[in-house]
């Protein structure tokens, strides 16, 4: 089931297909349209989220209207729901090419009955399977970000190490030679459209970036900067209302506005929002764990907490990808071994 989620007061420009939505919790407000399209106005609601109907949604890329908080392919049949903050979440990153922990991950999404998945950007580069993953992605996650790896391998690698910068211009060939001309365009017009930011949340509180909120595409935000990079962090928080998801340094955990970061072991794999603080929260990573477990990384939200997931896959069969391809070099392959 894909469902949009999103904020109260947000716009959605709808098409009615059989059968026609069911009378609401709380009505929204038709407004004139020509055609078959409507407009419904979400507006605030205490309920609990739940299913208003299905409907055939025509996605408006208007972002001051929904820009910021959907998208997804038009033209498919979508659940809509009512919500009064989030439902349930599930975000993820740093795929990097692995597909088997990518499918491995959505395996585990499935059974934990979650609404919708997102996905922190760096899709690819580093793995075996770059195409898969971006169309899974671009199939499964209701949006992504750009990541630096995408970057890299839409336009160029920027400080990127020789194996990292050769692995891009691999994975970008892949993209180049794609034998079917319709899917070569697809996935080049989805890695040229993805974003730095999302806001979404109740009141738009939580931004999603894939490095930083203050550089969204390459700042590296390690546990050690709670410590040692006091001012760093500090102008980091000032660009968060509430909460913040990001990626890119592979390494799961939550920072807070003290400054600290904690472990998903400390804080036994959940992390429940404080009022009044401020909060970080890095997703870690699917296809290349940094933290010394092999297993996939990723998190579900849910209304006022966090939840840290770990997943294991078949990495012997990734391994061996990687090292049958001459362009990725095979401590790509042993280091998924470690997780770092
Ligand atoms: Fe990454």
């Amino acid at each position: 089931m894909t469902v949009i989620v999103g904020s109260p007061g947000v716009l959605l420009r709808v098409k009615a297909s059989r059968p026609r939505p069911r009378p609401l919790l709380s009505p929204p407000h038709p407004i004139a349209h020509p055609r078959r399209h409507r407009r419904y106005v979400f507006t605030p609601c205490a309920a609990k989220a739940q299913p208003l109907g299905t409907a055939r949604l025509t996605v408006c890329r208007d972002p001051n209207r929904i820009g910021d908080r959907f998208v997804a392919p038009a033209g498919r049949d979508f659940h809509f729901l009512w919500w009064s903050g989030l439902v349930r979440l599930a975000v993820i990153s740093d795929i990097h090419g692995n597909a088997e922990a990518l499918r491995a991950v959505l395996a585990d999404i499935e059974t934990r009955n979650v609404e919708a998945v997102v996905c922190l950007g760096d899709i690819v580069g580093y793995g075996p399977d770059p195409l898969a993953c971006v169309d899974l992605v671009a199939e499964r996650c209701l949006w992504s970000l750009l990541g630096n790896h995408d970057f890299g391998v839409l336009y160029e690698p920027t400080n990127f190490n020789p194996g990292a910068e050769q692995a891009a211009y691999w994975t970008r060939t892949q993209f180049e030679t794609e034998a079917d001309e319709a899917a070569r365009a697809r996935r080049w017009t989805f890695l040229s459209q993805l974003r730095v930011r999302v806001k979404f949340g109740s009141e738009n509180q939580i931004i999603a970036v894939h490095g930083s909120p203050r550089r969204p595409v390459n700042e590296y935000v390690f546990p050690d900067d709670a410590i040692n990079g006091t001012l760093k962090i500090q102008q980091i928080f000032e660009r968060i209302d509430r909460c913040a998801v990001v990626g890119h340094t592979h390494v799961p955990g939550v920072f807070t506005d003290e400054p600290d970061f904690y472990t998903p072991a400390e804080l036994k794999n959940r992390f429940t929002f404080q009022n009044g603080e401020k909060c970080m929260i890095n997703v870690g990573s699917v296809g290349q764990p940094r933290d010394n477990d092999p297993r996939a990384s990723y998190v579900i939200i849910e209304d006022g907490s966090i939840e840290f997931l770990r997943v294991p896959y078949d990495i012997d069969a990734v391994a061996r990808k990687i090292k049958s391809i001459p362009q990725l070099n095979d401590w790509l392959a042993d280091r998924l071994y470690e997780g770092r």
